[in-house]
Formats: C-alpha cells, structure tokens, sequence
C-alpha cells in the first residue's frame, strides 16, 4: 500500500507518457513548446509496463490514468494499454488527452482494453478554439469525442477551463453541447501551473461563478457521493446528465486524495503541485528488483504533505509544468 502520514492511502496512478503535445493551451505553455524531454531520458514502454506492474501487484493501486502532453503521441500506446490490462490484478484504464487522433485509435485502444477517456475541450467555436490553443484542429477534437464515444470509452468526459473574456461566457451552452452529446462535463478552475507563470488568482473564473451562471439556464442538484474524486458533480435538470466542477483552487479536496503519480522520465510525484520527486528511473536502470522498486515508491509517498499548499503566502509553482506533470 502507499500510505502517506495523513492517513491517506494512493490507489490511483495517473503515469505520463510524453511531455510533448502537438497543442499550445495558452494556459499552459508557451507558443513555441518547451525543452521536451531527450529519448534516453524517457522511460522505454518496458519500463512503463514494469513500473505500473509494482504498483498494481505490490502497492494495491487499482486505477491507472495515462497522460501527457499528450499520449496519443506515444507511439506505444495500444501496446502499453493492451499489457497493462494483461496484468495479473487487472486495474482499470483510462487516458486523458486533448482529443487529437484519438478518431484513429479509439477503436484499438478499446480493444486493448482501454476502459474510458477524458478530453479537453473548452470551447464550441472553432476560433476560439484557434486562439486558446494556437492550433486549428477543434473538428479533429470533436471527431476524436465522437469515436470514443462510439467505441465504449465511456463515460465519455469533457475537462474545460474557462479563461477570462475569452471563452468564460460559454459555460451553458458547453453544458446544453455535452448533455446532447452524451459527454459528462467538468469545468476545471485554472490552476497555477502554466511554464509560463502567467496565472493570477484575481482572473481565476471559479467554480462559484461557473456554478452561479449554469443555474441561469439549469436547475442544479448536488450529487451525494464524491469519494475521492476531484470533481463535485451535480444532476442537470433532474438527471440523468450530469455537469462537474474541479475547484482545484477554491474548493481543493486534498484530504480525500487518492494519487501517486509517475512522469515520462521515471519519477515519482506525491501530488500535483509538489517541488520534491523521487526518481525510481535510475534505480530501475540500475537493476533494483520489484520489491526494492515497491520499497522506494512507498517511501516517496510517505511524506505527501497535507494540502496543495496553494493558500500558503509561500506557495511556489512546480518547476515541472503541468504538460510534463500530466494533469
Ligand atoms: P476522473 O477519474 O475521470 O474523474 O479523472 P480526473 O478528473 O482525475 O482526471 P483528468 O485527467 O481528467 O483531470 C481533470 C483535472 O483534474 C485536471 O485539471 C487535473 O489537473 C485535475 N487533477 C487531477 N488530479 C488532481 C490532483 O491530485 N489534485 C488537483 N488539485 N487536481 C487534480
Ligand atoms: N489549470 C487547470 N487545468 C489545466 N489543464 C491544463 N493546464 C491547466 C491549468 N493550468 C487541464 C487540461 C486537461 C487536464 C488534464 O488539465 O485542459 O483537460
Ligand atoms: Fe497540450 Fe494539454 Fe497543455 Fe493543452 S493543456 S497544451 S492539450 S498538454
């Protein structure tokens, strides 16, 4: 088990694949992409599939998200899903990507033994799309949700963020857009983690203001059960539909976290907005077995701080951005 001294115990593994990806979110990273990550520095699909098997056979986790970047630009993608699911305690697999080429690989990926996906998508107008993103491909989005939906990768859900006087008005119609489809929708609050340090609190649109325009337009009823889930949920207009908010900022819900995370280069993260990692690359290339592995990633969970720290007059951003974190 990963047991932190909060008493908290981390059955959830969210792995990232790549820092690439192939968009330029304006709150995320720069126009002109970041220092990605050289090959020999990225842990190989082998070392991938090893390292999710300690977790699932030693550490008691029992859901792995894949991430990025963006994975659908890991070549090895099907590959790695299909030998996760291949593992002896089979743990449910889920991927979260930005919709791109996933209208390619839906079908695979299912067969592999993908369970579901979530994509980001914070907008219906293809220009608005273009100016938060810097790319031209919301259509490649759209048909991306539409073949993992078609596919069984579902619940289909939707992440978006709402940025100030660009796309912060669209929230009903992203709502009424979703409920049509068969998309469950989570409006995510912008959270400090762009490489370019470019968020401010005072811009931040938060969930009171999300929640406070969609009850404009729909009757609102808040879920009962939420777990350990990031996203409070409530019924749309009586059900079934639903409509999520992730109030990483407003609302954080650290106490019930459940996550260890693993970045494309083999270290080992005990929360989002940590400054400390602990590398399980090097002692993998150096030829530790599973049990040493198992031994070294419990004690990086251990000290898993209290809270995000965001509130802290100290708080400073993660050297690593959220493109290389995953989310
Ligand atoms: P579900 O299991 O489908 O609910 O997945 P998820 O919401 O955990 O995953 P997803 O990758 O779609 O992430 C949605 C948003 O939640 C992203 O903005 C993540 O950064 C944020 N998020 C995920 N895990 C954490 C976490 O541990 N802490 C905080 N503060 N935010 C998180
Ligand atoms: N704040 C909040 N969410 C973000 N995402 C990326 N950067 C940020 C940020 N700074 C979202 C993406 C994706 C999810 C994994 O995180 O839109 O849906
Ligand atoms: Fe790519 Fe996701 Fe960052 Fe957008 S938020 S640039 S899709 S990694």
């Amino acid at each position: 088990m990963l047991l932190d001294t909060h008493g908290r115990t981390a059955t959830d593994l969210r792995v990232s694949l790549t820092d690439r990806c192939n968009l330029r979110c304006t709150y995320c990273m720069p126009e002109e992409g970041l220092a990605w990550l050289a090959k020999p520095e990225l842990l190989t699909d082998d070392e991938i599939v090893r390292l999710v098997g300690v977790a699932v056979g030693q550490l008691g986790v029992t859901d792995v998200r894949f991430t990025g970047g963006e994975p659908l630009l890991r070549r090895g993608l099907v590959s790695i899903v299909e030998r996760c699911a291949a593992l002896a305690s089979r743990p449910r697999l889920s991927l979260t990507s930005n919709g791109i080429g996933l209208e390619r690989v839906a079908v695979p990926l299912r067969e592999a033994g993908l369970d579901r996906v979530n994509v980001s998508l914070d907008t219906l107008s293809p220009e608005t799309f273009e100016r938060m993103t810097r790319r031209r491909r919301h259509a490649d989005v759209l048909r991306g949700l539409a073949a993992a939906r078609d596919a069984g990768l579902t619940p289909v859900k939707v992440n978006a963020v709402l940025m100030p006087g660009i796309n912060d008005t669209e929230a009903p119609e992203l709502l009424a857009w979703a409920l049509a489809e068969g998309y469950e929708l989570r409006f995510i609050e912008q959270m400090p983690l762009d490489a370019q340090h470019g968020w401010q609190r005072a811009e931040m649109i938060t969930a009171e203001r999300i929640l406070a325009a969609l009850r404009h337009r729909f009757t609102l009823t808040p879920e009962e059960t939420r777990g350990s889930a990031p996203a409070e949920r409530w019924l749309v207009d009586g059900g079934p539909g639903r409509v999520g908010v992730i109030a990483s900022v407003t609302r954080p819900f650290c106490r019930a976290c459940d996550r260890t995370r693993l970045t494309a280069d083999g270290q080992v993260r005990d929360c989002l907005f940590t400054r400390e990692e602990s590398d399980l690359r090097g002692p993998l290339r150096g030829g530790a077995d599973d049990a040493e592995l198992a031994e070294l990633w419990r004690r990086a969970m251990w000290g898993k701080k209290a809270g995000s720290g965001l509130d802290d007059p100290t708080f400073q951003q993660p050297q690593r951005p959220m493109s290389s974190i995953g989310g």
